[in-house]
């Protein structure tokens, strides 16, 4: 199975962007890692990052002939994107929604997710490792759908 990892906007700033919150690893190591479990689970994935709302809706659009899930953490695009929104019910596949930071102990703003809404299930809080098991948790869901 074939699995779409998607990053919204100031992903591809990690390792830099406020490592605070959202740690020291650049966007490439959580890729490696990414690739890594994915073989292990027996997924293919296509990882990718933009700034862009409208790209990430068209590679979304893609992907619902494509790929077979989409794990996704959309940036702050989560908060107000409902283009993001539709595209994801559009592509008709399993959403696996990741945060690296608990969103729920941030400011208000963050505590509404349009994707969450659209998603079988939604990790944040626990750093990279919240995309090895976003990737578990989708695994899962392709044998057992
Ligand atoms: C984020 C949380 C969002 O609120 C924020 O805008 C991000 C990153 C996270 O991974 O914790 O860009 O999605």
């Amino acid at each position: 199975a074939s699995v779409l990892v998607l990053n919204g906007p100031n992903l591809n700033m990690l390792g830099v962007r406020e490592p605070h919150i959202y740690g020291s690893m650049t966007l490439d190591d959580l890729e490696g890692a990414c690739q890594e479990r994915a073989e292990q689970l027996g997924l293919a994935i296509d990882f990718r990052q933009s700034n862009h709302e409208g790209e990430l809706v068209s590679w979304i659009q893609q992907a619902r002939t494509e790929h077979d899930g989409i794990v996704i953490n959309a940036g702050a695009y989560s908060h107000t994107s409902v283009a993001i929104m539709d595209s994801l019910i559009l592509s008709e596949l399993p959403i696996v929604e990741v945060h690296l930071s608990n969103i729920y102990k941030r400011e208000a703003i963050r505590h509404h997710s349009h994707i969450s809404a659209v998603a079988k299930g939604m990790i944040c809080g626990f750093g990279p490792h919240g995309y090895l098991l976003a990737l578990d948790a989708m695994a899962n869901i392709l044998e057992r759908d």
